[in-house]
């Protein structure tokens, strides 16, 4: 079984455009060695993050994750085991502002941070899934 576990952060205010291609560039590396699939979405100066694989390679990897200067207030929103990967083919794919349509954030009811009191683990799942529909029916092709 694989371990997927969804979370929410807060990126440090002076974080770039260019720092999240970074982070992206460094995570497709990493995750690619230890068969780490997963999206992340940067909008609005937060990050959601869903990130799949082995439990124990998961939990490394959110260990790293988690002292990473670049982001705070990190909050895992939903873990769960699942037989097959949500993101077979990609170790992290991006989506940000410029790249989400207008009718996903208001199908969703969009918020910055989807905050927690407001967004169920499911929303921001539901949120989170059909920022990469696209890239998903792409790979399912
Ligand atoms: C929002 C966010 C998401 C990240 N996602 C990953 C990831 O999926 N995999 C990963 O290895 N590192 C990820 N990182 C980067 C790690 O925090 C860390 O910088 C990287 O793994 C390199 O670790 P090292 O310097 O100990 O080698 C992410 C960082 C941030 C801020």
């Amino acid at each position: 079984m694989l371990k997927q576990i969804l979370y929410s952060s807060t990126a440090n205010t002076d974080i770039s455009m260019r720092d999240v291609f970074e982070i992206t560039r460094v995570s497709s590396n990493r995750n690619s060695q230890s068969s780490l699939t997963g999206g992340l979405v940067f909008l609005d100066g937060y990050f959601f993050q869903l990130l799949e694989g082995l439990p124990n390679d998961v939990d490394a990897s959110m260990q790293r994750i988690n002292r990473d200067w670049r982001h705070h207030d990190i909050q895992v929103r939903r873990e769960q085991r699942v037989i097959s990967p949500l993101f077979a083919d990609d170790w992290m794919a991006l989506r940000n502002k410029t790249q989400i349509a207008d009718e996903i954030l208001e199908a969703h009811h969009y918020e910055p941070g989807m905050p927690a009191e407001r967004f169920s683990a499911d929303d921001l799942f539901a949120f989170l899934v059909a920022c990469f529909e696209n890239e998903m029916q792409e790979q399912l092709a």
